[in-house]
């Protein structure tokens, strides 16, 4: 490690810690919400990216207050899983705080692999589309339910439809694994940060923190739902 950042290690580690709540944390809950438009219908899905594309500096935002921050976030993260000692055989806290640990390890290498891969899925096709429209004069709609619900149905001949179980499984298991790992890294936050002092308090933080998590859960899960499983997911072919 450089002298540098072993000078500001300390420092990281809090922004490191702070970047999982705000802005990616946050940002977690508010992208649950927005895609679980599509358990409403088709056309309030479209309301999210025609809404928010209205909004002046969009790829701005987009690039400084989310992307660079999940970035910054995982980069450091990995850093942290690959060198933080495995402590699940070590006996100086309890069982669960141990796997709780790990698992925030484990979920964060996960997470950057979905990441990447989702993004390339999704971001990118909305972004391809806005430069083709700007530099060729192209009027292009970028079709959110299509795209989403075409990653998760397949059109067969006739009208027929299957599903698509491994991108299914794989969306089940990215949800799953940033709502722990959030739910988790409320806890976590609480205690690095002095909120949560007494063992009364952080077993509320425990709570609160899952509690979040589990939220985010319930409306990642409706948006699978919309996008795959509700009446007009199959009608769209
Ligand atoms: C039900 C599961 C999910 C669905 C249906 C979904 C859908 C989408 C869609 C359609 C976009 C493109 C939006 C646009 O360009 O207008 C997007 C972007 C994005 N998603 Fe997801 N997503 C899901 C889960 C997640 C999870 C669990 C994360 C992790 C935190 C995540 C992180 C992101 C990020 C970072 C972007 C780029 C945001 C931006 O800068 O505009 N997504 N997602
Ligand atoms: C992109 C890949 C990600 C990686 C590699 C990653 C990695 C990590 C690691 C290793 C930790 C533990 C840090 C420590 O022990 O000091 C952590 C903490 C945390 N992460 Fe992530 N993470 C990622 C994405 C996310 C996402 C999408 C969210 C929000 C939904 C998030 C929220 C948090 C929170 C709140 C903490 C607790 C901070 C603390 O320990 O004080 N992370 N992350």
């Amino acid at each position: 490690m450089s002298a540098a950042i072993q000078k500001n290690y300390f420092l990281l580690r809090r922004l490191h810690s702070l970047s999982g709540i705000i802005p990616v944390g946050a940002f977690f809950l508010i992208h649950m919400l927005l895609n679980s438009r599509a358990a409403q219908s088709p056309d309030q899905y479209q309301w999210v990216p025609d809404f928010l594309d209205q909004i002046p500096y969009l790829v701005y935002i987009e690039i400084g207050g989310i992307l660079l921050p999940i970035l910054f976030h995982a980069v450091l993260g990995v850093v942290i899983a690959v060198k933080g000692e495995p402590n699940v055989t070590r006996p100086q806290h309890g069982w669960a705080e141990n796997w709780g640990y790990t698992f925030q390890r484990i979920t964060g290498v996960l997470l950057f692999i979905l990441i990447a891969v989702h993004l390339w899925q999704t971001w990118w096709v909305h972004t391809r589309i806005k430069l083709d429209n700007a530099l060729n004069g192209t009027h292009t709609e970028f079709e959110i339910y299509s795209l989403m619900n075409g990653i998760f149905v397949n059109a067969g001949s006739g009208g027929a439809v299957s599903y698509n179980w491994l991108w299914l499984a794989i969306y089940a298991l990215f949800v799953l694994a940033a709502a722990w790992h959030f739910g988790n890294g409320i806890y976590n936050f609480a205690c690095k940060w002095g909120f949560s002092t007494s063992r009364q308090s952080q077993r509320f933080a425990l709570t609160l923190g899952l509690g979040i998590g589990a939220i985010g859960m319930v409306m990642g899960f409706a948006s699978i739902w919309g996008l795959t499983f509700a009446p007009w997911a199959t009608a769209v072919h």
